[in-house]
């Protein structure tokens, strides 16, 4: 974050002020939802199971169980991605030159409504009572992925653009969620709560992206073309984790590894952060004819940013 005084005003001010004074006007608090309404059995449609491609013989039970492991798995992911978030912003705070700045109010706002919806997303991990463990969080793999975020983190321009991946992916699956007949009915509703205040944090994103891409060194530069889609495609896969497959009877690993190939999930990747790669094309963070090939990967586009024909549609996906 830059030095700023509060006489030093910067274009962006104007937006974030606005988006500071939203943020004042509308808090929601979790406990005003119903907890203990959620119903037994499966909370979303057959379809929106990340096995749906791969023609499974699971009974209706073992496939309820696959629902709620599945939807614990992405809101436990969510939970641990809003408190790297809260770390990040934390940092900038306490670094930086001028606390009255809009940004750093903002960053309270936003560390304020991660908190509210955290405290939802564990309610409604109770009330689904998963019993996966999570091969992610633990060993190697949990010990290098706690580094990288501690890494992450404190390098602001890479931190944002890894926000605007880890909110403009739940932001599709949970409108696909909300809308869809079969999604249980408390689940839909933070769903819904949560998307509309994401709205905001993802336009403070957008706002703050292009001075924090002035700022930055070029080798945080390089970082954000080359290896934060990588990061990306890493938050994507392992939201739905392997041990969720073990709990319903599969072989964890080799499901997982199936599933991220699998024709539904890729289209759904796609989709999902497509919104992310056209933030920073329009930022002029990457141009177009220029677009990195690690990004070309995970958005399943050329080297100009356009979509690559050949996807499936996105099971549960109604035109907006
Ligand atoms: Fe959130
Ligand atoms: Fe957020």
């Amino acid at each position: 974050m830059s030095a700023t005084l509060a006489a030093d005003t910067r274009p962006a001010d104007g937006r974030i002020s606005q988006l500071n004074a939203v943020s004042s006007r509308r808090v929601i608090d979790p406990e005003s939802f119903e907890w203990g309404s959620m119903r037994p059995g499966a909370v979303i449609g057959r379809e929106l199971l990340s096995v749906h491609d791969l023609d499974l013989d699971l009974s209706e039970e073992e496939l309820d169980r696959l629902s709620r492991e599945q939807v614990a798995s992405m809101l436990d992911a969510g939970v641990r991605f809003e408190a790297a978030l809260t770390a990040g912003f934390a940092l900038q705070i306490a670094e930086a030159p001028d606390v009255t700045d809009p940004r750093i109010v903002y960053m309270f706002h936003e560390i304020g409504e991660e908190t509210r919806h955290s405290r939802a997303f564990v309610r409604l991990i109770h009330e689904l009572a998963p019993t996966a463990r999570n091969p992610f969080e633990r060993g190697p793999a949990g010990w290098f992925g706690h580094r990288m975020m501690r890494w992450a983190v404190s390098q602001p321009a890479l931190l944002t653009v890894l926000i605007l991946g880890g909110e403009e992916i739940p932001d599709l699956l949970q409108r696909i969620a909300s809308e869809h007949p079969d999604t249980d009915p408390l689940l839909a509703a933070v769903n819904r709560y949560h998307r509309q205040e994401e709205a905001r944090h993802l336009s403070f994103a957008r706002t703050v992206l292009p001075e924090l891409w002035a700022e930055a060194p070029p080798r945080e530069r390089r970082r954000i073309r080359w290896l934060a889609p990588r990061i990306i495609q890493v938050l994507f896969d392992t939201m739905v984790h392997p041990g969720v497959y073990r709990a319903a009877g599969l072989p964890g690993w080799e499901t997982w590894k199936a599933v991220r190939r699998s024709p539904s999930r890729v289209a759904l990747r796609h989709t999902a952060t497509r919104p992310i790669l056209a933030t920073l094309l329009s930022t002029g963070v990457i141009d177009a004819g220029r677009v990195p090939r690690p990004w070309q990967h995970l958005c399943g586009v050329d080297r100009h940013g356009d979509p690559r024909p050949g996807d499936v549609p996105v099971p549960g996906l109604r035109a907006s």
